[in-house]
């Protein structure tokens, strides 16, 4: 498999690097053959050519056959126009990779369940996967920009959605939750807009043909309430690009860290991945960054791009072993954490962790 590391800025350099680790260590225990190349978007490809996207990135990407990216963004590009920030870099590259969903797995582990803010008995057993539609909405709509007499007395965005996109990202949330508890929650305001009056309508005739799939649908603000008070009511949760983005972030809490949730945006030519959290500019380059999000993300890969079902199993199950022996970084530590972590400490002790699910492994098949 050929994939293309984009490290980007902040944070990201750190957090891919423990991701790659752990790939490498499962490659060799298994006895495939992945190929790493890497190159710059976001802030540092402004740096070094102008563009959040330069061209050489984007077609290795689409010549690879996964993409792993870390995060992008950095404050001094703040007053930069919107297309030539380090995020018109990531959106660019999303719109041409194609995947339309983008599935954001949220989970409570046991182990810092007392790291969210929510009590135990509220939060503890919370599993959720968002499928966030990622091409549409008010990302993408034009028209779009600053109007009016002096260019910038006014602004605007635009919120479209047609059938044929909603359904796609629909059918994705009601595949999914066939293989979980099966039950979708759709989120719009449909109560107050046309698009989610649409979507409402699409995703209720495309749960037709999943009978087995209970749906419910529900308005965005009552959904940011649930979240909160009953987390353990969501199963799957599908929704428009900002509502997810907005819920993801919310959904993420929950767990205990924005640093723990990985994503995968899968439908299209190339399919992304990428930890849901951010650059974080005020912690990058300290060593103390979560990398569970981003190695999170590599099992995603290896589900998703590679079908390598067990392989990716081992990746989450070494992320839970390394969790439960105690081992944190700073934004998930507690009083019972026996060890905080650098980084790359992190990565090396999913990579044993790896390493002995693994052996294990080879060693029931050799009995
Ligand atoms: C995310 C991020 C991005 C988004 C930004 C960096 C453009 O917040 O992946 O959730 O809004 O989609
Ligand atoms: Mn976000």
């Amino acid at each position: 498999m050929k994939i293309t590391v984009l490290p980007g800025d902040g944070i990201g350099p750190e957090v891919t690097a423990e991701a790659v680790r752990v790939l490498r260590a499962v490659a060799a225990n298994h006895g495939h053959r992945f190929e790493f190349v890497e190159r710059p978007i976001g802030g540092v490809a402004i740096k070094q050519t102008g563009s959040p996207l330069p061209p050489l990135t984007l077609d290795t990407c689409l010549a690879s056959d996964a993409v792993l990216l870390g995060a992008v963004g950095a404050p001094e590009y703040d007053s930069l126009p919107t297309n030539l920030r380090p995020e018109a870099g990531l959106l660019l590259l999303r719109r041409a990779l194609g995947g339309f969903a983008n599935l954001r797995p949220a989970i409570s582990y046991d182990s810092i369940a007392e790291k969210s803010p929510l009590r135990s008995e509220i939060a503890s057993g919370a599993d959720i996967l968002i499928v966030r539609e990622l091409l549409g909405g008010l990302y993408f709509g034009e028209p779009r920009g600053f109007f009016g007499s002096n260019g910038d007395s006014a602004a605007r965005n635009t919120l479209s959605y047609s059938v044929v996109e909603i359904e796609r990202v629909a059918r994705v949330a009601f595949e999914a939750a066939r293989k979980r508890r099966r039950k979708v929650t759709s989120v719009d305001k449909a109560n107050v807009l046309e698009t989610s009056q649409l979507w409402r309508q699409t995703v209720s005739r495309v749960a037709l043909d999943y009978p087995e799939v209970t749906l419910e649908h529900l308005y965005v603000d009552a959904c940011a309430m649930h979240l909160i008070t009953t987390p353990l009511r969501f199963d799957v949760i599908l929704t428009e690009n900002l509502f997810g983005d907005i819920l993801s972030d919310e959904a993420a809490a929950i767990t205990g860290s924005l640093g723990m949730l990985p994503s995968a945006s899968i439908g299209g030519a190339v399919s992304l991945y990428e930890p849901v959290h951010g650059s974080a500019p005020d912690i990058a380059g300290r060593a103390v960054a979560n990398p569970f999000g981003a190695i999170a993300s590599a099992a995603m890969m290896l589900r998703y791009s590679a079908r390598l079902e067990r392989e990716a199993d081992e990746i989450e199950e070494a992320i839970r072993v390394v969790l439960k022996a105690g081992y944190r970084t700073p934004d998930i530590a507690s009083g019972k954490s026996r060890y905080v972590a650098k980084t790359s400490e992190i990565g090396q002790l999913v990579c044993d962790a790896v390493d002995e699910l693994a052996e294990m492994r080879h060693a029931y098949h050799a009995v």
